[in-house]
C-alpha cells in the first residue's frame, strides 16, 4: 500500500466483480451493488475493467481472472450462510476493499465487522455516500493496518465479541502481507470460540507456474508492484495447511482455481486452467 493512499488492487478486484455482473459470461456471483460501488456506469466498466489489467493478457485470460474473482466471493458467502445457519452470529471481512457484502447482509441479528487499511477504509466510508449504499446498523468499521497495529485492538474497539463464534473472511489480502503478519493474524484467529472458520485465497510461489502460466503471472506481479502494493507471500498448499494446524484449525478444505470456477459453473476444469490461485476453508471447531 502506498503511504495515504487507498488500495488501488481494491479497486481493480471491484471493477471485475461489477463487471462480472453484467458481462456475457456465466454468473457465478451475484451482487446487486456491485456496479454502484465501483463508482462507473455499466458502459465505463468494460473499458475500466480492462485498463487494470495488464495489456498482454488476453481476453479469455482476463475472463477467467474475472472467474475466479467471482468464484472466491461466491465461495466466501456460501460459507458465511453455511455458519450462520449453525448458529454463528458475527462476521469479520478482513481487508474488505469494495466488498458489498454488509450492505446486503440477508442474515437477521448477524453483526458485520469490516476491517481494512485506514486509508482504504475511509476512501470506501465516501464511495459509499456518493453511491447513496446506506451504513446498515448490524455493521461496524474497523480501520487496522495488519503491518503495524493489531487486530486484537482494532476488533477489541470494535466490540467484536472474541468469546462468541465467528466466521472471518479474507480474500486478495494475504499475498500483500508480510509472512510474519499473516502467521500472527493466523494465530489470532484460530484463537476465537468455536466454531469458527476463516475463508482466504492465497498465492502459490512463481517457481510452481507452468511456462504457459509465466507469462500472466509475471505481468499480473509487476503490474501490482507498479500500483505500490507487491506480493510479498506464498505458499504451497502442504505448507498452508501445516501452518494453519500448527494455529489450531483443524480441518483444510482447499480448491485451486480451475477446481472451484468449472464446480460453480459444471465444466471442467481445464476449460478454464489459469494461474492457479486457491481459495480455502480453515475450521476449527473444538
Ligand atoms: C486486492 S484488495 C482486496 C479487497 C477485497 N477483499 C476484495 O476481494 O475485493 C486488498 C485489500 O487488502 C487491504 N490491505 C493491504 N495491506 C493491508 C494492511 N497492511 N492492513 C490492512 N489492510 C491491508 C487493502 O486495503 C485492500 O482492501
Amino acid at each position: 500500500m502506498q503511504l495515504g493512499q487507498p488500495s488501488r488492487t481494491a479497486l481493480a478486484t471491484a471493477y471485475a466483480r461489477a463487471y462480472h455482473q453484467i458481462a456475457s459470461e456465466p454468473r457465478i456471483f451475484t451482487d446487486p451493488l456491485a456496479v454502484r460501488i465501483a463508482g462507473a456506469t455499466p458502459e465505463q466498466l468494460a473499458d475500466l475493467e480492462t485498463a487494470t489489467v495488464p495489456d498482454d493478457i488476453t481476453t479469455d485470460m482476463r475472463r477467467r481472472r474475472r472467474l475466479f474473482l467471482a468464484a472466491r466471493a461466491r465461495f466466501a458467502e456460501d460459507t458465511i450462510a453455511d455458519t450462520v445457519a449453525t448458529g454463528t452470529r458475527q462476521v469479520v471481512i478482513l481487508g474488505a476493499g469494495l466488498d458489498t457484502f454488509a450492505y446486503r447482509n440477508p442474515h437477521p441479528n448477524v453483526r458485520v465487522f469490516e476491517v481494512d487499511h485506514p486509508d482504504t477504509q475511509a476512501w470506501k466510508r465516501q464511495r459509499l455516500e456518493s453511491a447513496g449504499i446506506e451504513l446498515p446498523a448490524s455493521l461496524t468499521f474497523a480501520p487496522v493496518d495488519f503491518e503495524s497495529q493489531t487486530l486484537a485492538a482494532g476488533l477489541a474497539a470494535a466490540e467484536f465479541d472474541r468469546s462468541q463464534p465467528a466466521v472471518f473472511i479474507w480474500l486478495g489480502v494475504v499475498m500483500y502481507l508480510t509472512r510474519d503478519t499473516i502467521l500472527d493474524t493466523l494465530r489470532f484467529v484460530a484463537d476465537q470460540a468455536t466454531p469458527m472458520r476463516l475463508v482466504f485465497d492465497y498465492l502459490y510461489p512463481t517457481s510452481a507456474a507452468t511456462p504457459e502460466e509465466m507469462g500472466q503471472r509475471t505481468a499480473r506481479a509487476d503490474r501490482v508492484a507498479a500500483m505500490g502494493e507487491p506480493w510479498l507471500s506464498f505458499f504451497t498448499a502442504d505448507e498452508i495447511a501445516n501452518i494453519l494446524r500448527e494455529a489450531g484449525f483443524d480441518h483444510v478444505d482447499d480448491h485451486d482455481a480451475p477446481h472451484l470456477i468449472a464446480e460453480y459453473l459444471g465444466i471442467e476444469p481445464r476449460q478454464v486452467a489459469t494461474v492457479a490461485p486457491h481459495v480455502l476453508c480453515a475450521t476449527r471447531t473444538a
